[in-house]
């Protein structure tokens, strides 16, 4: 393992929920998902503002075809790990599907996610449904990010992984549903996969930042899943995302070359192989072992 000395982003100032709020209009917030030590050092490292230990978790790292079983557990203890490799970056834990159907169970959700995960603040899908959850957790001092659009928690209701927001209608319900999380006391709205002409609007209504993913270039920040900037999830590809890296194919091929290096005695070379000091070996090799039957 190389050591690396640490960027200047991590001996920056911790980012807070309210700096987060304060941006904007402001300059552009960059969030990324992040499950481990590894990915959220790594994240942390390259200057996100947010890192979110997203319930996509479950599809991504634990093989789950969907959000659905992603259990409070799973994500307290990831987001424990993640807290570990951040720094400056805003963590932010996300409230798995039904561990926030009432007030109580969202409080207790969040209480462990920040007392046992250290998350700085949670993420919540939903609109306006969820308000009373998002104003008991605010009035209890825990930042609340919301999501609405794409919630992938509702998938069963959508019939899938399904562009939101597409008629006025709908438009109008989810312009509704973001200010109804911003008079609930949410620091941020993520917006997932909705016609960027429903995202501007949102934008615009509400004194939130938005955080888009597949909302288009109006927000006032973007998020992605590591997974898939990195390559390292090929299962499906939504439109929305840019692919920066190529670490699954590059990683397979890492692994296959070890395999036949292994297979064919190149591997461990002689500068991976400790020998005895020049003293010790004659008389190691005059020990007798006995083969055993
Ligand atoms: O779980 C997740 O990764 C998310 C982001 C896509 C916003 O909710």
């Amino acid at each position: 393992m190389t050591t690396k000395k640490e960027s200047p982003q991590a001996q920056a100032k911790p980012v807070t929920a309210p700096d987060i709020r304060e941006r904007k209009n402001g300059e552009k917030i960059c969030c990324m998902t992040a499950y481990d030590y590894p990915s959220a050092l790594l994240a942390d490292r390259a200057g996100m503002d947010v890192i979110l230990v997203g319930d996509s978790l479950a599809m991504v790292v634990l093989g789950h075809r969907d959000t659905l079983s992603v259990t409070v557990d799973d994500m307290v203890h990831h987001t424990r790990a993640a807290s570990r490799g951040v720094t400056r970056a805003l963590l932010v834990g996300d409230m798995p599907f039904m561990s926030f159907c009432t007030v109580d169970r969202a409080l207790r959700t969040a209480h462990r996610l920040m007392g046992q995960g250290h998350a700085k603040a949670v993420k919540l899908e939903g609109g306006a449904a969820v308000a009373p959850q998002i104003k008991a957790l605010t009035d209890a001092g825990i930042p609340v990010m919301a999501h609405v659009g794409l919630t992938p928690q509702h998938i069963a209701k959508f019939g899938g992984f399904k562009a939101q927001g597409k008629s006025a209608d709908a438009a109008r319900a989810l312009i509704e549903d973001a200010q109804a999380v911003e008079e609930a006391g949410a620091f941020s709205v993520v917006l997932e996969a909705i016609p960027v002409e429903v995202s501007s609007l949102i934008t615009e209504a509400v004194s939130i930042p938005t955080i888009g993913i597949g909302a288009g270039n109006v927000t006032d920040g973007q998020v992605l899943v590591q997974h898939d900037v990195l390559g390292l999830f090929d299962r499906f590809t939504p439109k929305f995302v840019r692919r920066y890296a190529e670490l699954g194919q590059a990683s397979e091929q890492a692994m296959a070359k070890y395999v036949m290096d292994v297979r064919r005695g190149l591997f461990p070379a002689d500068k991976n192989t400790f020998f005895m000091p020049d003293d010790q070996v004659d008389q190691v090799r005059k020990i007798k072992v006995k083969k055993k039957k």
